[in-house]
């Protein structure tokens, strides 16, 4: 079965072309992020325009790099939720005309089902039940992934998500938007000791993750030291901060792993390009004779590749949508709502 996917809920527009949702025949991403940078954060009107002018040229393309003809498509998947609502809109409205055109299934896909879905490209073997920590922009959980389309939250951020926390760092110490990517090099050639930085923890709920006491202590000792008119150590406070986010992340996912008695642990998301963490959950998960899944760097960040994988298993639990279909800016990763 080939799913055209496509994804428009942020500053990414990407449609890919999937079989059987394992096997990837091309994905186009036409990235923005050059324009937002110039604001320092997506400004979602831009976002939406600017799908629009590339989601149709974007499909045609597809379609031309996978080698296939549009009767060849046997459904479509689409991001509806959770983003920036007319960014969603976009690539919903575009997915219904398509599907009703070619007379197939529309398959509505919740984003961070997909992120966690990039595994399923990425590890041909991997099958739930498996944990898996979502850490994207906007998103920081522990999700039980029971089945395929059945998920439970075992553990999130009471503040800020992962991302935009690396995000705010970066852009305090001059990085351009989004800083998370510059952070991580930098941080290669410093010192993860020099600054002492907090680990955030939230009482009486031990999976649950708190970002915002260590942003703050990572901004006041950046505005310190300029205050001061002394220099900062750029590479060693990156270091220091990506080793307290690693810090946080690391033993509640393996809380959380004890907890489900899983011996596989799936990690999805835009930090988990990162290298520190990616490194340091390798040592612990060899350390635990458990497999650990990581998808490769192109299937971290926002893709159509991912929407197509989860599509594909959303198609086989029989979820379809038809012409009524709307997008929503928020939405929890169990809903069936559309
Ligand atoms: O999953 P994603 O592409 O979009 C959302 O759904 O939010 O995640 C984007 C986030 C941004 O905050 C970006 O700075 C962060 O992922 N990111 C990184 C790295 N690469 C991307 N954060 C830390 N280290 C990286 N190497
Ligand atoms: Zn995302």
């Amino acid at each position: 079965m080939i799913i055209m996917a496509i994804e428009s809920s942020c500053d990414e527009t990407a449609v890919s072309l999937v079989e059987n949702g394992r096997h990837v025949l091309t994905d186009c991403i036409a990235s923005q992020v050059e324009l937002h940078r110039l604001y320092g954060g997506v400004v979602p009107e831009i976002a939406s325009r600017k799908h629009m002018e590339a989601i149709f040229p974007l499909a045609e393309e597809a379609l031309k790099r996978a080698g296939i003809t549009r009767e060849q498509i046997d459904g479509v998947a689409v991001t509806y939720a959770p983003g920036l609502i007319g960014a969603l809109l976009v690539g919903v409205n575009f997915a219904k005309g398509v599907a009703q055109a070619l007379g197939v299934p529309l398959i509505p896909v919740h984003h961070i089902r997909g992120h966690i879905a990039a595994n399923y490209i990425a590890c041909p073997e991997l099958e739930p039940p498996f944990l898996c920590l979502v850490v994207s922009g906007g998103h920081t959980l522990l999700v039980d992934v029971r089945d395929y389309t059945e998920f439970r939250i075992l553990g999130t951020t009471r503040d800020d998500a992962a991302g935009e926390c690396f995000d705010k760092v970066a852009r305090v110490m001059g990085m351009p938007y989004p800083g998370g990517a510059a952070l991580d090099k930098m941080a290669h050639d410093g010192d993860d000791t020099k600054y002492a930085l907090p680990v955030g923890h939230v009482t009486g709920s031990e999976l649950d993750m708190s970002f915002s006491g260590l942003k703050t202590a990572t901004l006041n000792t950046i505005h310190n030291a300029q205050q001061r008119g002394e220099t900062l150590d750029v590479a060693s406070l990156c270091a220091s901060f990506s080793r307290a986010v690693s810090r946080t992340l690391v033993p509640r996912t393996i809380g959380a792993l004890e907890r489900t008695g899983y011996q596989k642990l799936a990690i999805a998301g835009g930090v988990a390009a990162n290298s520190r963490i990616r490194a340091d959950f390798e040592s612990e998960i060899e350390r635990m004779g458990a497999q650990l899944f990581l998808p490769p760097l192109n299937l971290c960040g926002d893709n159509g590749a991912m929407i197509g994988a989860q599509g594909y298993y959303e198609y086989l639990a029989g979820r379809r949508a038809d012409q009524t279909l709307n997008a929503f800016a928020t939405m929890p990763i169990g809903d069936l709502k559309y």
